[in-house]
C-alpha cells in the first residue's frame, strides 16, 4: 500500500559541518586547518570570508541544541575538527578540543537528539598538508589514529558514525579544479587523494564499529544524477562518464567493483598508485549510505581534453530556458531525479540502508520585521520529501533525513553570501531567527510526512 507518511521509525534530522558553524578557530589549542590557510589567501572566498567566527556554535552550542529540541529535531549532524583534537593531524591530542564534543555530545542526549558524527568533513589539519595531505598515504594512518582517539573519547556514547563526507567534492574541487582548500589542479594528485579518503574509510569502519555494540557505520557520498543534453550518442557517452566519474568513481569500489574499467584506461598513467589490499580494505561492509542530493548535472559532450570528466555542465541560464526554477547557487530543483537516483543506488548497490545526510537549498533570505519568509525553500523541502517517501514506496530503504542546513553558515567558496539554513543567522549579532521553513520542518517532524498544502506554514 502506498504510504502517504514516513515510517515510525524515520529519523528527522538537520547537519552541520565544524568549519563551517563553529569558528574559535584558535581558541583553545585548535591547530589551523586547510581552510584556514586557503580561505584567508585573498581571492579564493568571496568577500574574503572565513571561517574564523562563523555560527560561534563553539561558544553558542547550547542555544542551538536547545533550538533544535524545540523544533523536534531527532538527530544532528555534525563533524569533528581533526585540528581541534590532534592540532598537528597526529601525535599529541589536545585534551580541550575532546572536551569540547564530549560536552555537546552530552548535551545532545540529554535533549533526546541522536548524534551523527562525521570524522571528516574536508578540514584537513594543515600540518597535514604540509606533508603532502592526502595524496600521502601516510595520512592514512594518521586518519586511522584520529579516528581511534575520537571513539576513544565519544565511542561509548556516539552509535552513529560516518567516516568522510564527499569524497567526491574533497578530491575534484579541492585537488583538480583548486576552487577548495587546498587548491589544487592536478589530475594526478585528484586521484590519489580519491584512493586515500576511499582507503582511509575502509580502514576506520570496524575501529568505529568496534566502540559499542550496535554502532553503526557508514559514508556520506554526493551523488548528482547525470543527465545527457540531448538524445545524440556523443551527450549519452558523456553523461556515462561523468556518471563514472563522479558517482561510480566512489560507488563502485565501495562496493568490491574497483574502479570503472573505461576511466581507468582513459586515466592511463593518472592512475594512483594502488596497494595490494586497497580494494578489499575499501569495500568492508557497511551499515549505511549516507546520500547528499542537491541538483541532476546535465551534460553534454565536449573534448576530453577540456574536461577530463567527459562533459559540461548547463550554465543556470539554460536551465532556466528547460524550464527548471533555479536556486542563490543556480542550481536546477528537479525532485523526480532525487526519486530516481535512490531507486538506482538501491537497485545497483543494495546498501543495508540509506540515510539522506544532505538536502536543502540556498536561497536570497532576508530578515524583515523578525521574520524570513522563504516559500521557495519550503516548497523546495516539500518537493523533495515527496520525492524520498515516492522512493521508500517502491522499496528504497531509506532510514531517515537531515536537512542542510540547521543554520546560516560559511559556505566555502561562496563565504556568508549563500544561506542554506532553515535558521537565519545575523552574522553581526549572532542572532538566530527561525525561517518559515523552520516551522514548516517542525511540522513535517511532528507529523511524520508532508502537511498538507493548504494550511498556513
Ligand atoms: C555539500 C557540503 C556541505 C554544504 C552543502 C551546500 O556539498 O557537504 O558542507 O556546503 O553542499
Amino acid at each position: 500500500m502506498e504510504r502517504d507518511r514516513f515510517p515510525d521509525d524515520f529519523l528527522w534530522g538537520a547537519a552541520t559541518a565544524a568549519y563551517q558553524i563553529e569558528g574559535a578557530v584558535s581558541e583553545d589549542g585548535r591547530g589551523p586547518s586547510i581552510w584556514d590557510t586557503f580561505s584567508h589567501s585573498p581571492g579564493n572566498t568571496e568577500n574574503g570570508d572565513t571561517g574564523d567566527v562563523a555560527c560561534d556554535h563553539y561558544h553558542r552550542w547550547p542555544d542551538d541544541v536547545r533550538l533544535m529540541q524545540n523544533l523536534g529535531v531527532e538527530a544532528y549532524r555534525f563533524s569533528i575538527s581533526w585540528s581541534r583534537v590532534i592540532p598537528e593531524g597526529f601525535g599529541q591530542p589536545n585534551e580541550r578540543g575532546l572536551d569540547f564534543y564530549d560536552s555537546l555530545v552530552d548535551g545532545l542526549l540529554a535533549a533526546n537528539i541522536t548524534p551523527f558524527v562525521t570524522l571528516y568533513h574536508w578540514d584537513l589539519p594543515q600540518a597535514l598538508q604540509d606533508k603532502g595531505g592526502w595524496a600521502n598515504r601516510a595520512t592514512v594512518d594518521a586518519f586511522v589514529e584520529y579516528a581511534d582517539l575520537v571513539v576513544a573519547r565519544l565511542g561509548d556514547r556516539v552509535s552513529h558514525w560516518i567516516t568522510h563526507n564527499e569524497p567526491q567534492v574533497v578530491t575534484f574541487a579541492g585537488n583538480l579544479q583548486g576552487r577548495h582548500a587546498p587548491g589544487i589542479q592536478d589530475l594526478g594528485t585528484a586521484l590519489q587523494v580519491a584512493h586515500h579518503l576511499l582507503l582511509s574509510h575502509g580502514r576506520v569502519v570496524p575501529v568505529l564499529r568496534s566502540a559499542r555494540a550496535g554502532a553503526q557505520v557508514g559514508i556520506t557520498l554526493n551523488l548528482s544524477p547525470a543527465l545527457p543534453a540531448s538524445d545524440s550518442p556523443e551527450d549519452q557517452a558523456a553523461a556515462q562518464r561523468f556518471d563514472m566519474g563522479n558517482n561510480r568513481w566512489f560507488l563502485d569500489p565501495l562496493h568490491g567493483r574497483g574502479y570503472p574499467r573505461e576511466l581507468v584506461e582513459l586515466y592511463g598513467d593518472r592512475m594512483p598508485e594502488i596497494g595490494d589490499n586497497d580494494l578489499d580494505l575499501i569495500a568492508t561492509p557497511i551499515d549505511f549510505l549516507g546520500v547528499n542530493y542537491y541538483f541532476p548535472q546535465t551534460i553534454r559532450a565536449a573534448p576530453l581534453s577540456v574536461h577530463p570528466l567527459g562533459g559540461q555542465n548547463r550554465t543556470p541560464e539554460e536551465e532556466v530556458a528547460a524550464g527548471r526554477e533555479i536556486t542563490a547557487m543556480g542550481w536546477p530543483v528537479v525532485p523526480e531525479a532525487f526519486t530516481q537516483l535512490l531507486q538506482r543506488v538501491h537497485a545497483d548497490y543494495a546498501p543495508k540502508a540509506i540515510y539522506i545526510t544532505e538536502n536543502g537549498a540556498a536561497f536570497d533570505d532576508k530578515l524583515e520585521d523578525g521574520a524570513v519568509h522563504d516559500p521557495q525553500r519550503i516548497a523546495y523541502l516539500r518537493s523533495h520529501l515527496d520525492a524520498v517517501l515516492s522512493a521508500i514506496n517502491t522499496g528504497v530503504p531509506v532510514r531517515g533525513y537531515f536537512v542542510w542546513s540547521l543554520l546560516d553558515n560559511f559556505e566555502w567558496a561562496y563565504g556568508y553570501s549563500k544561506r542554506f539554513g532553515i535558521v537565519y543567522v545575523d552574522y553581526t549579532t549572532q542572532e538566530r531567527v527561525l525561517k518559515d521553513s523552520a516551522r514548516f520542518f517542525e511540522r513535517v517532524i511532528d507529523e511524520s510526512g508532508l502537511p498538507a498544502e493548504a494550511s498556513p506554514d
